[in-house]
């Protein structure tokens, strides 16, 4: 059975893409199959994995509308065993097109039953926001991945999310898991680097992933080439890290 998992952290900046395509293409050439849903407006996973997202015609907007099947919106990726159901910018005014429907916060969890057992795992890249996008990546998924960023104010809306996360479970998915917090971006040159992991791993334990992603240059660059950092630079940091992190979940997970 496929095993869904939002990236989700309201604050911007934080790693949430770079962990989501990454985190997917290094599943993938561990042999597992990988659907990643783009659920941010920016689009920047699709951009980040090659798709021209001005030409996106069907995407996750017309999955959460109903008006397409997930199926008939998914398109292959140049990453191995990745696909992908894309954004593009309209996504933003799905928010308001279904603030009336009844069943509003569970539209993404109806699209995914048919394709659930297709994969191995569906990861979705959510936008920094707690809005109807968010809350209905959080209902379909089963689990969440927080990253959180080694830096100032990196516990700063924390709170927040953990609140949302127990309100959908309260209201909507009895289900939903904390598959971890992931610390990202950190520079062991940096005492404050030092003392948010110190922090975070004193404050939540075994919620939080044994694997450090490290700040690399190469994480930042990869994805202006639309490829992962598997592709462009499989002997990085930055990719043994994410090769890591996909580890460390299958075995989780096993
Ligand atoms: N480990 C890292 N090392 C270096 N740069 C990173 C790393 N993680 C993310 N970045 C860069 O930081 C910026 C924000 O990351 P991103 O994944 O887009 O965050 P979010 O999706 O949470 O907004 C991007 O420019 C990205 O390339
Ligand atoms: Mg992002």
């Amino acid at each position: 059975m496929g095993k869904i998992i939002a990236i989700a952290n309201q604050k911007g900046g934080v790693g949430k893409t770079t962990t989501t395509i990454n985190l997917a293409a290094s599943l993938g050439v561990l042999e597992k199959k990988v659907l990643l849903i783009d659920a941010d407006p920016q689009a920047n996973a699709s951009s980040g994995l090659g798709i021209d997202v001005e030409t996106v015609e069907i995407g996750t907007y017309e999955v959460l509308e109903h008006s397409v099947s997930a199926k008939d919106a998914i398109v292959k990726t140049g990453s191995p065993n990745v696909d992908l159901i894309p954004a593009h910018i309209d996504l933003v005014a799905i928010e308001i097109e279904l603030v009336d429907k009844e069943d509003r916060e569970y539209m993404l969890k109806k699209s995914l039953i048919d394709i659930k057992d297709d994969y191995d795992f569906i990861l979705i890249d959510c936008a920094p926001s707690l809005g109807l996008i968010t809350l209905n990546s959080l209902v379909a998924a089963d689990a969440v991945i927080i990253p959180i960023q080694c830096e100032y104010f990196a516990l700063e809306g924390l709170g927040k999310l953990l609140n949302t996360v127990k309100s959908v479970q309260n209201i909507h998915n009895p289900d939903l898991e904390i598959e971890g917090l992931l610390l990202t971006m950190f520079d062991s040159r940096l005492r404050l680097s030092n003392q948010v992991v110190d922090e975070v791993r004193k404050h939540f334990a075994s919620m939080v992933f044994e694997t450090i992603i490290r700040r690399n240059t190469r994480l930042g660059e990869a994805p202006s080439y639309g490829e992962s950092i598997i592709a462009y630079d499989a002997t990085s940091k930055g990719a043994v890290n994410y090769i890591n992190l996909a580890q460390e979940l299958l075995k989780k997970n096993s």
